[in-house]
């Protein structure tokens, strides 16, 4: 085990079929309420429904409308509400977007100034309200950790923020019956790439977190046909669901080293174009995997060995057969690999290589991801 660390998670996970009638019995008595939703996609598939069900006796308002990428301009419409009516907890009911608000939402109600002041400088988040959550599409994570992304319409930005986790998250596979072909597919990728941030790194920092890695990847590589077959597979939706979370709850991180330039590249893009998160992650990876080849020779090989079976060849050949595996498996599951395929080009790219110039960003486990190996990763995406 490479790094020293401390692990928490006191996230309590309440998993299965009709669990969402357990809101009463867990959400805290005598609390004055804010339920915070989506665009509504809950109307359609009876999430709503068992929720105000379930909220029977309880004191509580609802916010609607937290968009996909919840901007700030939105969010500050609930804290204004969240205020006014004096709210003391907060139900978050939707996907990563609406559970990533929340958390803006919970930091600010009780703060005097500004929210984009709490995502540009989370040391000013003091006593948050406490909050929890019911997922409806397994992609982020957001339901057992203590990230947000958060964006800025005005300034077409895009930035995560740490603050506190959900205090317990309710999953019931049923409800992503619902969800459309292409989130599923979004979710299956960022679920993946979540896993190779804190994997694709230096090898023999812990054998336990690779082979943990590894499982999560390949579980999902056998999900994907299952789902894509029939969606309404509650086993393979279930399976999904727990990678998803299990992917970025902190239990594949302890001890090693992590990346995240593929992130935090794909929020530029995402900025400035609108374009959906695990959309965005799959075709900056790509570029991430040739460009930083060297640097993650020996991750890479493993990864192509355990994850994909490519035994065969010179050390190159086997990292080209595994980068062109991996882009197979993103193609399989009905997404774009391309840059240009979402008509985005080299206007976009140099526009983020001069603002991670400008802020002087280094991205990667080694910190040498600069604007201008940034500008190499999105050519190499072109
Ligand atoms: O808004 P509604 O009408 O509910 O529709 C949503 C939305 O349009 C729909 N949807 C959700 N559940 C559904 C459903 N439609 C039918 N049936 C259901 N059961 O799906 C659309 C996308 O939802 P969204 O919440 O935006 O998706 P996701 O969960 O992928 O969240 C993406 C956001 O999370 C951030 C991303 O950057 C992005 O802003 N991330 C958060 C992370 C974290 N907190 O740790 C880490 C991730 O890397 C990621 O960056
Ligand atoms: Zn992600």
């Amino acid at each position: 085990m490479k790094n020293n660390f401390e692990f928490q998670n006191p996230t309590k996970l309440i998993f299965g079929k009709g669990t969402i009638a357990q809101l009463a019995t867990e959400l805290p008595k005598n609390e004055r309420i804010l339920v915070t939703y989506g665009g509504g996609s809950v109307k359609q598939n009876g999430v709503y429904e068992q929720v105000c069900q379930a909220l029977k006796g309880f004191d509580y308002v609802e916010f609607w409308g937290i968009e996909p990428n919840p901007t700030v301009e939105t969010l500050r419409k609930a804290i204004a509400l969240g205020k006014q009516e004096k709210v003391t907890y907060i139900l978050a009911v939707g996907g990563g977007s609406v559970i990533d608000g929340t958390k803006l939402v919970a930091s600010a109600i009780p703060y005097d100034g500004d929210a984009w002041e709490l995502v540009l400088k989370p040391s000013k988040i003091g006593k948050m309200i406490p909050f929890a959550s019911v997922l409806t599409l397994p992609a982020t994570g957001s339901e057992m950790n203590s990230g947000a992304v958060i964006s800025n319409a005005e300034k077409q930005e895009k930035y995560a923020f740490f603050s506190s986790f959900p205090q317990f998250s309710i999953l019931d596979p049923t409800v992503t019956f619902s969800l459309p072909d292409f989130q599923i597919a979004c979710g299956i990728a960022d679920t993946f790439i979540h896993v190779l941030e804190q994997y694709l790194t230096l090898p023999g920092e812990s054998p336990l977190m690779d082979r943990w890695s590894e499982g999560i990847m390949q579980t999902l590589i056998e999900l994907a046909p299952q789902i894509k077959a029939d969606k309404t597979n509650y086993d393979a939706m279930a399976e999904f669901m727990l990678c998803a979370t299990m992917a970025l709850n902190g239990f594949t991180a302890m001890g090693v080293s992590q990346d995240w330039a593929t992130h935090l590249i794909g929020h530029e893009i995402t900025a400035l174009h609108g374009t959906t998160h695990g959309q965005t992650l799959v075709i900056v990876l790509l570029g991430t995997m040739k460009v930083m080849r060297e640097q993650k020779k020996a991750k890479l090989l493993q990864y192509g060995t355990r994850v994909f079976n490519i035994t065969e060849g010179t050390d190159d050949q086997r990292i080209d057969k595994t980068i062109e595996t991996t882009e197979q498996f993103f193609r399989s599951i009905g997404l774009a690999t391309k840059l240009s395929e979402l008509n985005i080009g080299k206007e976009t790219i140099t526009t983020i290589k001069e603002r991670f110039l400008n802020r002087d960003t280094r991205l990667g486990e080694a910190g040498n991801i600069d604007g201008n190996a940034t500008e190499e990763i999105l050519n190499a995406a072109l």
